[in-house]
């Protein structure tokens, strides 16, 4: 089954209750929360305190997508807010197993990302201690950027992988995507898709979930 996270980094922020009613009311999924720090991208997003709001406002679990140095001083802070899944990447975390393991002591669904340059194979090691994985298929830092395809090879290693290992692994691809680059993703071996831009922009945004819904 394919599940849709609307990225809320497209929402209108001065109406982010009605912007989640509108996607709830089209099918969306998980809410994909992204988290900045203006260090390990080059910008700054929103926090806490907006990921405790949402999660007071809605039922739909969140996933916060941390992205960010050294996400383990935060991982209490986002449980506690509300996340149900927290995402880290493997590039901004010393001792990612450590804090996974952190993740789910707090009852949060840990999730590992990689950017577009880092091999799905430098996640290999941390498969059995995640709920999901996310595949990053634009640089991370903006909304409505053009998906890159390096992101395919990346999916189909993890779909692999991760039935090797026997896992119920969820796969997300994050960036770019749209009608064409969502079936791609989907016929590689993704079923959790995020998407910014092109949903929050559709005219009919029940038409673009049900589209991606009905290629799983
Ligand atoms: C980029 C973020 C994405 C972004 C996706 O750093 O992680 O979640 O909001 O937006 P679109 O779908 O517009 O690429
Ligand atoms: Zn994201």
């Amino acid at each position: 089954m394919i599940l849709m996270a609307p990225s809320l980094l497209s929402a209108d922020f001065a109406k982010l209750g009605a912007d989640c009613d509108r996607m709830q009311a089209a099918g969306a999924d998980i809410w994909h929360f992204d988290v900045m720090d203006g260090m390990f991208v080059p910008n700054i997003s929103f926090g806490i305190p907006v990921l405790k709001s949402l999660n007071q406002y809605t039922d739909l679990p969140i996933d916060a997508h941390l992205m960010i140095e050294a996400p383990h001083r935060y991982i209490k802070q986002f449980a506690e807010a509300g996340a149900d899944y927290i995402t880290i990447h493997v590039e901004a975390e010393e001792n990612p197993a450590e804090t996974l393991k952190e993740i789910r002591k707090y009852g949060v669904i840990p999730s590992i990302s990689v950017k577009p340059g880092t091999p799905a194979e430098a996640i290999f090691p941390y498969l059995e201690l995640c709920g999901m994985v996310l595949v990053m298929s634009v640089e991370p830092g903006f909304g409505g950027q053009s998906f890159m395809p390096v992101a395919l090879p990346k999916i189909e290693a993890l779909r692999k992988e991760s039935e090797r290992l026997g896992l119920d692994m969820r796969i997300q691809v994050d960036g770019g995507i749209d009608a064409v680059t969502g079936k791609q993703v989907i016929e590689a071996g993704a079923d959790v898709l995020v998407a910014g831009s092109a949903l929050f922009k559709s005219e009919n945004p029940k038409e673009f979930i049900d589209y991606m819904k009905n290629l799983g």
